[in-house]
């Protein structure tokens, strides 16, 4: 059934100031809330957003612990790739969050296994997450949810398919620079959150938005499984949005 909220925007701009909305709403209820976050390009202004809106004091982050979906096996934290330096440049370093309160896996650690069950026992232990934002792969993945047989459970390590190291190859010098592996959280780990708000922009994204949303739910199109999800909001600019048509 498709009962998923979707909001058209006119800009890549503008939805990411509907995505800060959303968490604007969920923050403004509870101080010390669990945000799920993502990197990419997709989420740009709604950093953005977040850091204009803690400076005019319409939402703090001083309580907020933050869960981020995935990193990249083998990049230091200082590495420019690494989703961690991501977070620092785009988010944190402009931000009141408390280092204590960040939760991303750290692409270093040799132990995967321990590192993946630390990560649920720690999102457990802070209440699980109120509020996700997600972007979605050309190929329907979430988080580093790649197409599978089946909808990987929890926090895991996962090989990168050559369709996903390619599209994230004009970030590396070399294409050989892209990491094979990364860790992620599982699609029940996204799905535990008690709301979803899922970005797509760019006409590059059309085709699979109406793949997973207006299709049937297959772990061969992991955002699909969304459907199944009872808050999500969707908020596409207007190239994205043409999938529905
Ligand atoms: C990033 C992530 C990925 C991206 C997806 C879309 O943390 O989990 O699933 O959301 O690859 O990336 P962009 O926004 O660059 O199109």
């Amino acid at each position: 059934m498709f009962h998923m909220k979707v909001i058209k925007a006119k800009t890549h701009k503008e939805a990411g100031y509907l995505a800060a909305d959303e968490f604007e709403k969920v923050m403004g209820k509870k101080a010390d809330c669990v945000i799920g976050l993502a990197t990419g390009s997709t989420p740009l202004p709604f950093y953005d957003e977040l850091i204009q809106r803690e400076k005019n004091r319409a939402l703090s982050f001083s309580s907020v612990r933050t869960v981020n979906l995935d990193e990249y096996v083998g990049l230091e934290a200082e590495d420019p790739q690494s989703y961690r330096y991501y977070m620092q440049k785009n988010l944190f370093d402009h931000i009141s969050i408390k280092k204590e309160n960040i939760l991303i896996p750290n692409g270093l650690e040799k132990d995967k296994e321990t590192l993946c069950r630390k990560y649920e026992n720690q999102i457990e232990v802070w209440g699980g997450i109120d509020i996700q934002l997600l972007g979605i792969g050309h190929n329907g993945h979430i988080g580093f949810n790649e197409p599978d047989d089946f909808f990987a459970v929890s926090t895991h390590e996962v090989k990168l398919t050559e369709k996903t190291r390619k599209a994230n190859q004009r970030f590396f010098k070399s294409p050989n620079d892209v990491p094979k592996s990364a860790i992620t959280v599982g699609i029940g780990t996204i799905m535990s959150a008690k709301k979803i708000v899922m970005m797509a922009v760019g006409g590059d994204k059309a085709e699979i938005i109406k793949k997973a949303f207006c299709g049937p739910v297959t772990p061969k199109i992991p955002a699909s499984i969304l459907q199944f999800h009872p808050n999500v909001t969707l908020i596409c600019d207007e190239a994205a949005y043409m999938g529905f048509y």
